[in-house]
């Protein structure tokens, strides 16, 4: 494994934290970097709602200087708002723009948005060119491997990618039409990395070494991306690097090291969205957590309904945490 550089931008290592919508939130990514994560992404943002200076996505555009370096990822199907939505991504602190081709969700391709985008080439190209024109940061794509089992889209938008000037693609291995379940389609990942000039990450299914490794062992694979194996887990990234640097396994974290990050989890979001609000989000959190404990049901119920951090450390004591 070999730090990754994007465009200017040099990473700690090439283990990343995907975006995802409504959980890699700045707490959350406070906590991956923490854990050693190379590059931290934000949710999908719209670039409309950016442009238009939304209120809710501010909050959504908030960094920390503890998460540097960090990428906001944004998505639409215009090219001037996508430019002018990389500006200010730029402008409120990103060191990468990551434009979204990859999301099959309704709401998202109903706006043309998306893996909807990723269809239309001459669309992308225009719009991968206008935005990392305008960016003056590297702009990266993130991108499923195709919409049907067997389908490779990934090669075909990897060679616009470059010619666009795009500084990385990350992609998503599992078609579309699988949703975030099943295997990854490795041969046409191995396809897409092949003739690729720009580096190509990994995603889908990272949740131990052995996962990685199936991806790292594709010739051209700079380097993996990991979403919901890293909830609750965040020491994922160093044991990951650890393990194929130094050859060394360290063991997966105890109940005492999570209890431990569900400590500092509760403790930023309280920070960032004020106490009520803050317990309220971390309910979706919580279960990733206890997952594994005995009584994680019942733990789960009682953590539904505090509202206090004095609740919250009241069920900590309770439960013997
Ligand atoms: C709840 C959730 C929200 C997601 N939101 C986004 C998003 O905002 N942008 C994006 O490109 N992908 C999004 N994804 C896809 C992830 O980035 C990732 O590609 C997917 O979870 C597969 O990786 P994994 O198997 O390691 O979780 C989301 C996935 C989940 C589960």
């Amino acid at each position: 494994m070999k730090k990754l550089k994007i465009g200017k931008v040099e990473l700690s290592n090439n283990i990343l934290l995907a975006p995802m919508a409504g959980i890699t939130d700045l707490p959350l990514r406070v906590l991956a970097k923490k854990g050693g994560a190379g590059l931290v992404y934000t949710e999908m943002v719209s670039a409309k709602a950016i442009v238009n200076h939304n209120e809710k996505t501010k909050k959504l555009l908030k960094i920390s200087n503890i998460e540097k370096p960090v990428a906001v990822q944004i998505f639409g199907s215009d090219a001037y708002s996508m430019a002018e939505a990389a500006k200010i991504v730029r402008d409120s602190g990103a060191d990468i723009v990551d434009i979204n081709l990859g999301c099959p969700a309704r709401k998202i391709t109903k706006a043309g948005a998306g893996i909807k985008l990723s269809a239309n080439s001459s669309l992308v190209t225009k719009i991968l060119e206008t935005v990392v024109k305008s960016a003056d940061i590297p702009v990266t794509i993130k991108i499923r491997i195709g919409l049907l089992p067997g389908q490779n889209i990934a090669s075909d938008i990897v060679k616009i990618a470059q010619n666009s000037g795009i500084s990385m693609v990350a992609v998503h291995a599992r078609p579309a039409s699988q949703g975030h379940s099943g295997y990854p389609d490795l041969e046409s990942f191995g396809d897409a990395c092949s003739q690729a000039k720009i580096p190509i990450i990994a995603n889908g299914g990272i949740i131990d070494e052995e996962t990685a490794a199936s991806f790292l062992k594709v010739q051209n694979c700079s380097g993996i991306m990991i979403g919901r194996g890293a909830i609750g887990n965040y020491s994922i990234f160093t044991r990951l690097w650890n393990f194929f640097n130094n050859n060394q396994r360290l063991p997966f974290p105890s109940k005492k090291d999570r209890t431990e990050w569900l400590r500092q989890h509760v403790e930023c979001s309280m920070e960032h969205y004020g106490e009520m609000k803050g317990l309220l989000v971390m309910r979706k959190f919580f279960h990733y957590y206890v997952k594994d404990f005995h009584d994680a049901a019942k733990i789960r119920k009682m953590f539904n309904t505090i509202l206090t951090i004095s609740d919250f450390n009241g069920l900590m004591k309770l439960i013997q945490l």
